[in-house]
């Protein structure tokens, strides 16, 4: 099968790891890719908003999958304009992907389909965000609606800040606070089979001990040792499968990945997003424990036969994930900085861990910072204790002047807390 990942990520770079393990997959390539998916893929500069270049790519190549990981994609219409060429896509249309792309969008979906969800309230006005925010009352959880790259929402005890972030917003969405912890739960779906993935947690703070702004993920870790078994059953009965079922009663049938971002508070799992791509970096760590050939279950999912799919396996390990950002993530980060050290994990700490690129690109002989998440150093391991052991290690060999990443990713839940 030959494949082509649309996006430059970590997560595409984790895709791209995983596909080119699979015997099934005889050509792999990416566009636009960054330094690290070079070496396991071809790349391509086409720019994956423009949804006729990326279909005249996938032709010129004669792809028999595209598989489009980031959002803007696909909220862009990019997989319609390559499922229109006749070209198997994994990822959702333009309008299904609106469950990511409008917070209000996504309430309204989950209200007609029945799944738990914080109470909220859609504003347009500043009176309307004043009287939102009087009602719940702090903490205040402000939601710009449209696409934010996971920072355009704010979770504050402060009134004032919470009032400047909704008066800059043209429409926001302002919700109850879900307390309790968050677990993130992709599932695989064409649309009517839902095929839930293992769970994994992500840290959205920037600092330590979950503090600071909140940022695109700056850590995952699976297998959930203190999550309950039944947690998985639980959100495909209550939130992955009447959500699938109500887009496609719609007649926008959702195909692809369906991420769910629930919290499991003390009155049950509420949702906090969805998103309509693999979350990043929880991909990270939810393929590095998959055992089943990916291609295969990706094609199906885009066929619309995932009824015909072996149940998935998983490796009885343990995967941790550490995000290295640039100085100043995610304000404006610092970028054109030179990486040292990737050879030496390379070297010292493969197979079990190894670095997954985000924003990084070649200058010359170097490899050096373009973005805000630089890299995700990811590590498996008998039990998440070793897992972070082995990560933790390979972070400490690279070299990144200025750079951050937090020391405690999945400290608490290998401590049993
Ligand atoms: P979102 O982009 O909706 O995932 O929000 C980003 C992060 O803000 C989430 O991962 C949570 O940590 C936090 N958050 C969002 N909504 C809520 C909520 N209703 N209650 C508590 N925290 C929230
Ligand atoms: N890790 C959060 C996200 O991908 O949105």
């Amino acid at each position: 099968m030959k494949v082509l990942v649309i996006g430059g990520g970590a997560r595409e770079h984790a895709l791209c790891r995983s596909l080119s393990l699979d015997p099934d997959v005889t050509a792999l390539h990416c566009a636009p890719g960054n330094a690290g998916i070079a070496e396991v893929a071809e790349l391509h500069p086409v720019d994956a908003l423009d949804g006729s270049a990326v279909t005249a790519l996938a032709q010129e190549l004669g792809a028999e999958l595209v598989v489009v990981g980031p959002e803007a994609p696909l909220v862009a219409g990019v997989a319609d304009a390559v499922r229109e060429a006749g070209i198997p896509c994994f990822g959702p249309s333009g309008e299904a992907a609106q469950l990511e792309g409008s917070k209000a969008f996504a309430k309204d979906v989950m209200a007609a389909a029945g799944v738990p969800t914080a109470r909220s309230y859609v504003c347009t006005t500043p009176e309307e965000v004043d009287t939102a925010l009087d009602g719940f009352g702090p903490p205040y959880v402000v939601k710009d609606d449209g696409l934010a790259a996971g920072k355009g929402v704010v979770v504050t005890e402060d009134l004032e800040t919470a009032r400047q972030h909704g008066h800059a917003c043209d429409r926001v969405v302002i919700e109850e606070f879900l307390d309790g912890p968050e677990v993130s739960l992709f599932a695989i779906t064409d649309g009517s089979t839902v095929l839930p993935l293992t769970p994994a947690q992500d840290f959205k703070r920037a600092l330590d001990g979950d503090e600071g702004p909140n940022t695109g993920g700056m850590g995952a870790y699976s297998p959930l040792p203190w999550a309950d078994p039944k947690l998985v059953d639980e959100v495909l009965e209550t939130v992955l499968q009447p959500t699938v079922d109500e887009l496609r009663r719609r007649g926008t049938p959702f195909s692809g990945l369906l991420y769910a971002g629930l919290a499991i508070t003390s009155r049950g799992v509420r949702v906090i997003e969805f998103n309509a791509r693999f979350g990043d970096p929880e991909t990270q760590v939810v393929l590095a424990r998959l055992r089943t050939p990916l291609a295969g279950v990706l094609l199906r999912a885009a066929n619309g036969t995932l009824d015909a799919q072996a149940p998935l396996t998983w490796r009885d390990e343990a995967a941790v994930t550490v995000v290295v950002a640039s100085h100043n993530y995610p304000g404006t980060p610092r970028t054109g900085d030179p990486i040292e050290g990737l050879d030496e994990v390379a070297a010292q700490d493969a197979p079990h861990a190894y670095v997954l690129h985000a924003g990084t690109k070649r200058s010359g002989d170097a490899v050096v910072s373009a973005g805000g998440r630089v890299l995700s150093v990811t590590a498996t391991g008998a039990d998440l204790t070793e897992a972070r052991e082995r990560a933790y290690a390979a972070v400490g060999r690279i070299g990144l002047d200025g750079s951050q990443h937090r020391t405690d990713i999945a400290a608490k839940a290998a401590a049993g807390h």
